[in-house]
């Protein structure tokens, strides 16, 4: 059972993506987020600010494309200016999972980057890869090789 845990730990990533999504970029909260992200121990690998045509956020969030909530997600997604980036930490995914709280901020924790500057379950301020596979899709998406430092 020690040496599954040990070999589960060396084999979690240390890279993640995140989106800071249209409400929070349009409210001026890039600063303080990524005061939170860089004040928890993140490295910032890559970074952008721009805008997804409803093509390009269908596209990322096509995992989605038989939920209810699709469309709408796409159509906000694609609203306004985002920030993407990839961002370097031990267990990152959990870690940033951690530190922006349940995707529905009124489940998430008190100090939580949700819980902060969420407005609803849509517009929760923040997206996270959901696990390390999925991190590198998602970072793939909107970086080069030699935008990644
Ligand atoms: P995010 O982390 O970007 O991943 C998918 C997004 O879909 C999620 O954050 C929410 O913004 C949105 N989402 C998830 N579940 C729902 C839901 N039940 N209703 C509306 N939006 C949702």
């Amino acid at each position: 059972m020690l040496l599954y845990i040990n070999v589960y730990s060396i084999m979690r990533g240390n890279r993640t993506f995140t989106m800071i999504k249209p409400t929070a970029v349009k409210k001026g909260h890039i600063g303080p987020i990524l005061a939170i992200i860089n004040d928890a121990g993140f490295k910032i690998i890559a970074m952008k600010l721009l805008r997804l045509s409803k093509e390009q956020a269908q596209q990322f969030y096509a995992i989605h494309k038989e939920r209810p909530f699709y469309a709408d997600l796409c159509t906000f997604m694609s609203s306004g200016p985002i920030v993407a980036a990839i961002i370097e930490k031990d267990d990152a995914v959990n870690a940033y999972r951690e530190l922006i709280g349940a995707t529905n901020p009124a489940n998430a924790k008190e100090g939580t980057i949700r819980k902060l500057f969420a407005t609803s379950l849509q517009e929760n301020a923040v997206h996270g890869s959901d696990s390390d596979e999925n991190a590198v899709i998602e970072g793939n998406f909107f970086f080069s090789d030699i935008e990644k430092f």
